[in-house]
């Protein structure tokens, strides 16, 4: 069944200008794009998004890359799209990724690996509303 999930083009990414990149292979992996925006993060707005993550040792760091630059939210549709999403991306750390995923074609290390997306569905639908109005998504 078609569903949604969240994905944020990190800022190694939108650095290096892969922005068109990171969605082409989203694209050509099956999601469609029914929201995107470009956004530059507060730290509030990013310590939110990443509290469960609060008493992690790389939360600091996880925070400070985060605000460092700009970055592309997005909501992503698609058969189970939660899923799909994750198998484009590859492991978190790019060095586990398989080859032809984003994370091992195009991260740079576990910190900046050029995407995050849900990892669940209930999860999805929480961060989907951490940054987006229902009519910002045009499905
Ligand atoms: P993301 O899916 O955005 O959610 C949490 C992030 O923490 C994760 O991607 C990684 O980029 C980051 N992360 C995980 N482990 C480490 C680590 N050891 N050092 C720095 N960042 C990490």
């Amino acid at each position: 069944t078609v569903s949604r999930t969240f994905s944020i083009i990190k800022p190694d990414a939108t650095r290096r200008n892969l922005t068109g990149a990171v969605t082409k292979m989203l694209e050509d992996g099956g999601l469609r794009v029914v929201a995107s925006k470009r956004i530059h993060m507060t730290q509030a707005q990013a310590e939110g998004f990443y509290a469960v993550h609060k008493e992690r040792p790389f939360f600091g760091e996880l925070v400070e890359f985060m605000v460092s630059e700009p970055v592309v939210v997005q909501v992503l549709e698609g058969e189970n799209a939660v899923l799909r999403n994750r198998e484009i991306m590859g492991a978190t750390n790019p060095s586990d990724a398989d080859a032809g995923t984003i994370r091992k074609e195009l991260a740079l290390s576990i910190g900046e690996n050029t995407v995050h997306g849900s990892d669940s569905e209930e999860n999805a639908a929480i961060e989907i509303a951490y940054f987006f109005k229902d009519e910002e998504i045009v499905g």
